[in-house]
């Protein structure tokens, strides 16, 4: 998915992250988490998908939470072949660029590989720098382009992130 332009850049907030904390989702952040995707993507899951997640997956749907407030969230589970996967992650428009998505992805890297995940993959718009940037700094590379994998004809980059790559970055 790729996020939706937001001309008002003023509109963001510098705050440290030391302040964040990332947490699992409960059932009361689901409408500040679809707020969050609206705010951030042109195709929205529906709400029932929010909470047949959370419930299959509790360990790995995340949130990142500032002042009681849910700035960002990711979504990893686990298929039946162990590999671990991101469905979805975004922060809120206001507070990116302070590492809120980062943190959010190491939370769920972290878990993933303790849940025995052989390697992480994703998939993300071959236009959506920003996200490609996070992801190749945490160690994920490039693997395949898939034709026309979004609903408006976009290619996606499906990116893996091995055990062996994610050790050498957490050592850094
Ligand atoms: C992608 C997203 C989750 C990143 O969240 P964020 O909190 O802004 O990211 P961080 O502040 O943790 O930045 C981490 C890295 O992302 C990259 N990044 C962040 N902002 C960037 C920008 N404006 N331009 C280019 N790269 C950027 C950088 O590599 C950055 O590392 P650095 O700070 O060491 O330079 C956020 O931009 C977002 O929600 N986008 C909309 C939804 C989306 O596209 N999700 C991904 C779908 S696959």
């Amino acid at each position: 998915m790729e996020d939706l332009a937001r001309p008002e850049e003023s509109m963001r907030r510098k705050i440290p992250i030391s302040l964040v904390t990332i947490r699992k989702a409960r059932l009361f952040d689901i409408p500040y988490i679809m707020e969050i995707e609206r705010l951030s993507f042109r195709e929205k899951y529906p709400r029932g998908l929010f909470l047949t997640f959370m419930e299959a997956n509790p360990e790995t749907f995340l949130v990142a939470e500032y002042n009681g407030k849910v700035v960002g969230y990711v979504m990893g589970y686990l298929k039946p072949d162990m590999e671990g996967h991101i469905m979805s992650i975004a922060v809120h428009p206001d507070y990116r660029g302070n590492g809120i998505g980062k943190a959010l992805m190491v939370a769920v890297i972290d878990r993933l590989f303790k849940r025995g995940a052989r390697w992480i993959g994703l998939e993300v718009r071959v236009s959506n720098e920003r996200a490609i940037n996070l992801y190749k700094k945490l160690g994920f590379k490039i693997v395949k382009r898939i034709i026309s994998y979004y609903s408006d004809g976009e290619d996606a980059y499906y990116m893996i992130l091995r055990p062996e790559d994610w050790e050498r970055v957490r050592m850094a």
